[in-house]
């Protein structure tokens, strides 16, 4: 899927930028996101839910997944809206310019700030859990203050909240643990056994206005059954809603669509992944006489994961004889935690020898203080020396959004390449960044 080609120096090229040329210029380690990409991901999305769904649709990227004002505004201007977990991906997407009418706030523990800038912004609530829904409905005045004495710069909202209600849906699905969300003792979520008291509670407070029910049920899944199944028992939901009289328009399924790191991977397209969505949804408002809903799904990985590598210089290495090779690179863990954390595995490529035969099996290690922080356990490669260029390919998920100052290493750059031009999207962090928020008392320093 990247817009990438050997070009007549045999180096590698993405999105008509020579990648080795990239790194002498931006620096190293560099994460290279290709637009062209990352568009037609969020197209290809949005294409599918007008083929295969008659009713109303919208697609929210899992910013989760990457959170940057270049990103979110890419995002934005696909049509796309967002959901954010936090604050600070929050703000993010407002500074992007993203619509707060498309924006999506979910979290399981929201402090009473994000509360107060998600409602104050207007965007809707992902409610998750009775001590949110209680604090919305029964405490909201005196929680967020009274603006009257002055307590709080922040006016009460006059309208109702906008909510959805998140519910565990008891879906059990093939991926990591870690990843896994559906299932009925997962942290998310209310326990789809109390529908009848959440949604007692929802219709008896007019504070709240709930205008959708969401779940998700797990990231790198690559198995449509689930996301189908879910679809069923959601239009379940909805019915048992309106006999409390609520107004469900809205049907969130979540993410997780699964991606190639591999060629062991076989994900389903995205249109298919799509259209068994929609196809289960319409039968499920068949059976049960309803009338479609407004259909959201909440995609990260898929939209932005293949599109974007990145790239490290190749430093020492050392052989084992008998055992293995290692070839230290410029990054790590810090920068991909991915595989220490999931025990991921990735695929690279050498950008500046791209013809040359694969003649050997190393092993990729970052520089980090850590004997785990081994990027590809098992890579097969052209052989190596000092100053090649090593991209590890779809990185573009969960890396840089989960990325850290480990060993205090600076986060890389980001580029975003489109026909042949490059530009920052991330900044290099520099030792000062590193330090910006390092105190030294005074009675601590040497000169006092
Ligand atoms: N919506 C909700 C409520 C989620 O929790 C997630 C992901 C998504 C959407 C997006 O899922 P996706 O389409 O990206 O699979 N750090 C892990 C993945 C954690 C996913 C957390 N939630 C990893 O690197 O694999």
């Amino acid at each position: 899927p990247l817009t990438a080609r050997i070009n007549s120096s045999d180096r590698l090229e993405i999105g008509g930028c020579d990648v080795t040329t990239l790194v002498q210029q931006f620096g190293s380690p560099l994460y290279i996101l290709d637009e062209d990409t990352l568009r037609s991901a969020c197209r290809q999305y949005r294409e599918a839910l007008q083929k295969y769904y008659p009713g109303e649709s919208q697609v929210l990227y899992a910013s989760k997944a990457w959170s940057c004002l270049a990103i979110c505004a890419i995002a934005a201007q696909e049509g796309l809206g967002v959901d954010v977990v936090s604050g600070g991906e929050l703000y993010t997407a407002l500074q992007a310019g993203v619509s707060p009418h498309k924006l999506y706030f979910h979290g399981n523990n929201k402090s009473l700030e994000e509360l107060k800038l998600a409602i104050n912004s207007g965007c809707t609530v992902v409610v998750d859990n009775w001590y949110e829904l209680q604090t919305l409905g029964d405490n909201w005045s005196s929680v967020i203050g009274d603006s009257e004495s002055g307590n709080d710069p922040l006016s009460i909202p006059h309208s109702p909240i906008r909510i959805m209600l998140r519910l565990t849906p008891g879906i059990e699905c093939h991926t990591h643990e870690y990843i896994r969300t559906g299932h009925l003792d997962s942290k998310f979520g209310f326990d789809p056994n109390q529908l009848d008291e959440v949604f007692a509670f929802v219709s008896q407070h007019s504070a709240l206005n709930c205008v959708g029910l969401h779940a998700h049920i797990g990231s790198q899944i690559f198995e449509q059954q689930p996301h189908q199944d879910l679809a069923g028992v959601m239009v379940q939901w909805l019915k048992k809603a309106s006999s409390y009289g609520l107004q469900i328009q809205e049907l969130n399924v979540g993410g997780g669509l699964g991606i190639r790191y591999t060629e062991a991977d076989d994900p389903p397209s995205i249109e298919a992944w799509v259209k068994g969505v929609c196809t289960a949804m319409q039968e499920a408002c068949a059976a049960q006489q309803i009338a479609l809903p407004k259909l959201l799904c909440e995609p990260g990985r898929s939209l932005i994961g293949s599109a974007c590598v990145t790239a490290y210089t190749v430093g020492s290495s050392k052989t084992i004889p008998g055992m293995r090779t290692y070839v230290a690179v410029d990054g790590g863990m810090s920068d991909n935690p991915r595989p220490i954390t999931y025990q991921s595995v990735y695929r690279a490529v050498v950008a500046n020898k791209m013809c040359a035969p694969v003649a050997q099996t190393v092993t990729i290690a970052g520089k980090h203080c850590e004997s785990g922080d081994i990027l590809i356990k098992e890579a097969t490669l052209p052989p190596s020396e000092p100053g090649d260029i090593l991209v590890v390919l779809a990185t573009g998920a969960y890396n840089y959004s989960m990325a850290s100052n480990y060993n205090r290493l600076a986060r890389p750059a980001a580029v975003v390449v489109k026909g042949g031009e490059a530009n920052l999207i991330l900044r290099r962090e520099t030792y000062q960044d590193l330090m910006r928020q390092d105190c030294l008392p005074a009675r601590l320093s040497s000169e006092a």
